[in-house]
């Protein structure tokens, strides 16, 4: 059976806002600093994974120190493409222009050498998909390699629907939630999905090959300018309800209407929680 998850371009444009507004600023000055010390004046190489349309390098490449050249890995020809002509005009934080390619490849496969003479790989709203095995996979071959990771927007499962700071809570919120963790852990193409558990497998996979870390929340926070994003979410949810819990389906619409109705009237915001974490194999900043 193909356990692929499959990305729209429409549904990544439409989170990118709010992916670029949640980002922690701490794990990427990190990695800017982590480059400057590393690179000195040649040329940073960065690899981003499962880079779909290109989200992830337009937010990364102006803040981050320059001269970069980027490859770009996803298993998915057109979000290639479509990241390609979207990050042409892209300039580093010192506005040289950026240098770019891309890999066609399933993240599965990847070759042994596949970090050789790589300074940071990078990943946005990946590893949750991915299983607890391939993330320690990934630690070990940065170890290997002596090369960085920014890893961003992996969500941690801190999903509350709120008025400001106050949660507002439906008597099925926490059993809809369950539901949808649960959903979030089958196969994803890379055996069983991390899942919200996925920024604690990050940290235990990088602390534990001695790798510095800067971990921050990046959660989304979808106030009335961001409704139809967090209506589209809504209804994601509720067909993954319906998947993991067919017997409960009445109990899943109701919940939806009732959820549907209440972001609609503007009566609730929905936060949505993630992390992201940089890891570093210090002490190592010298030129290589
Ligand atoms: C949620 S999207 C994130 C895309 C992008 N990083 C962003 O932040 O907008 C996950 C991406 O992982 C890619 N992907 C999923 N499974 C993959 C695999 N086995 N090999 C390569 N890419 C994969 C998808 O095609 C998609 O582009």
């Amino acid at each position: 059976m193909n356990t692929a998850a499959i990305f729209s371009e429409s549904w990544l444009t439409r989170r990118e806002h709010a992916d670029h507004s949640a980002r922690a600023a701490l794990p990427t000055q990190a990695a800017g600093a982590w480059l400057a010390a590393r690179c000195q004046a040649r040329e940073a190489r960065l690899v981003d994974l499962g880079s779909g349309s290109g989200a992830n390098v337009r937010y990364l490449a102006p803040r981050l120190p320059g001269p970069q050249t980027w490859r770009l890995i996803d298993h998915d020809a057109d979000l290639l493409g479509h990241a390609v002509g979207r990050c042409q005009p892209l300039r580093d934080m010192d506005g040289t222009p950026i240098r770019l390619t891309t890999q066609q490849h399933d993240l599965n496969a990847l070759a042994a050498d596949w970090l050789t003479g790589v300074d940071l790989v990078t990943a946005s709203a990946l590893c949750d998909l991915v299983s607890d095995t391939w993330v320690a996979s990934l630690a070990a071959a940065c170890a290997r390699h002596r090369c960085a990771a920014l890893i961003a927007l992996s969500v941690d499962g801190d999903t509350r629907f709120c008025v400001d700071d106050t949660d507002v809570t439906d008597r099925d919120d926490a059993w809809l939630f369950t539901t949808l963790a649960a959903h979030q852990r089958r196969d994803k193409g890379f055996g069983p999905a991390l899942g919200t558990a996925a920024p604690q497998a990050l940290a235990t996979a990088f602390a534990e090959r001695d790798f510095r870390l800067v971990d921050a929340p990046s959660p989304w926070r979808l106030g009335p300018a961001q409704r139809p994003l967090a209506l589209s979410l809504l209804d994601g949810w509720a067909g993954a309800a319906r998947e993991q819990a067919p017997e409960e389906r009445a109990r899943i619409d109701r919940w939806w209407r009732r959820r549907r109705e209440a972001l609609d009237q503007g009566l609730v915001d929905l936060y949505v929680g993630h992390r992201d974490v940089f890891a570093a194999p210090e002490p190592d900043h010298g030129p290589r």
